[in-house]
């Protein structure tokens, strides 16, 4: 056990100790976990000391573990990192794009986060608020390629819609950063300039005869949505092509999970419940949705899980029809979350299998 100062970033860590507030009421017991509520709580009542667990491993502790495990991902993502801000850079100063190295680190990623699937569920937690154009692009790039991969599609597609993913935003490079990273909403008139950056990439990459129709399809089309509601061409349905549905649901998912200058991140489970509810709302094509989230669910079978109360659980067996509503055991109980409306699962609690 170790004593701390209560702060936010304890949430999610267990109690060494019983909390007893100055009128000699229990607040909370041993062994709980802490909840957001839990530590305003604590903060209100101006506890200046608490006891929580060492050996519980929070996500954050984990990518910490997993930057000693696996170096070789951290130096890959953080050399992709530098070529997507060259790229961004020249691209804005309309300087000609570097072609012969530029996927070459990005398919080393690709192929790394292959052969370690469990990654790629992680990569909201490396998150930088001040690069996030050029993060997204990274981890959109690596989504895609998995999604497509997921959807039965063989070597080279893959890897060109992995290349799509990763050129998909290079439009914003022409977007003023003063609007991109603006911490309110935008006002209408930023929000049609922002809308310009499909067009605008689409244009770049003409421009630097970058010719893979893939690649091109999906920096013009990946705002389009199967309901005729997106942007700029307002195609629907079978009208925009595979690669354009597969990098909007990479995008969306990305950004959902993120935290941004405006929002804070969700768990990964958030994030799926929200995925999946666009999906079935007619934004995004929700076949490859449900194979993404039950590939996801698959991989957490037999994970320890905190709830939205608090409480630990283990997910047992996810449904295909919402598998980000698995059956849970909590306390000894099963509890089937497709049922219980209210209960969701917040966050991991014990770092994914690690396996090489
Ligand atoms: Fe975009």
């Amino acid at each position: 056990m170790k004593y701390v100062k209560p702060y936010m970033g304890l949430v999610k860590q267990q109690l060494a100790d019983d909390i007893i507030t100055e009128q000699g009421l229990l607040l909370l017991s041993k062994g709980h976990i802490l909840t957001e509520e839990d530590i305003k709580a604590i903060i209100i009542r101006q506890i200046d000391r608490i006891a929580i667990e060492e050996t519980r491993t929070s996500i954050n502790e984990y990518m910490n573990h997993l930057q000693k495990m696996d170096p070789e991902f951290y130096q890959l993502y953080d050399t992709c990192l530098t070529t997507v801000e060259d790229l961004f850079q020249s691209a804005s100063r309309q300087e000609r794009i570097e072609q012969d190295t530029l996927f070459e680190i990005f398919d080393d990623l690709m192929s790394h986060m292959v052969s370690v699937p469990h990654l790629f569920i992680q990569l909201r937690t490396i998150k930088d608020i001040d690069h996030y154009t050029m993060q997204h692009s990274i981890n959109v790039g690596i989504i895609s390629a998995l999604l497509a991969r997921l959807m039965g599609l063989k070597g080279d597609e893959v890897i060109r819609i992995g290349h799509a993913g990763f050129l998909h935003d290079i439009g914003k490079a022409l977007i003023p950063s003063s609007i991109l990273q603006k911490p309110i909403v935008l006002t209408d008139v930023e929000f049609e300039t922002v809308k310009k950056h499909p067009r605008l990439g689409y244009e770049i990459l003409v421009k630097n005869e970058i010719k893979d129709p893939l690649v091109l399809t999906a920096a013009l089309m990946h705002h389009e949505r199967l309901n005729g509601k997106g942007y700029p061409l307002k195609k629907d349905g079978t009208n925009i092509p595979l690669v354009a549905q597969i990098v909007a649901i990479a995008d969306v998912y990305d950004a959902i999970s993120s935290e941004r200058v405006y929002k804070k991140s969700f768990s990964p489970f958030h994030a799926y419940m929200e995925l999946h509810q666009i999906a079935f709302q007619g934004e995004l094509n929700a076949a490859i949705v449900l194979n993404f989230l039950q590939y996801i669910s698959k991989l957490m079978e037999g994970q320890e899980v905190i709830m939205n109360d608090g409480q630990k659980a283990t997910v047992i067996l996810a449904d295909p029809s919402e598998p980000h509503r698995p059956l849970v055991s909590m306390s000894g109980q099963f509890i089937d979350l497709r049922k219980e409306r209210n209960r969701y699962i917040q966050e991991l609690l014990i770092p994914m299998k690690y396996e090489t």
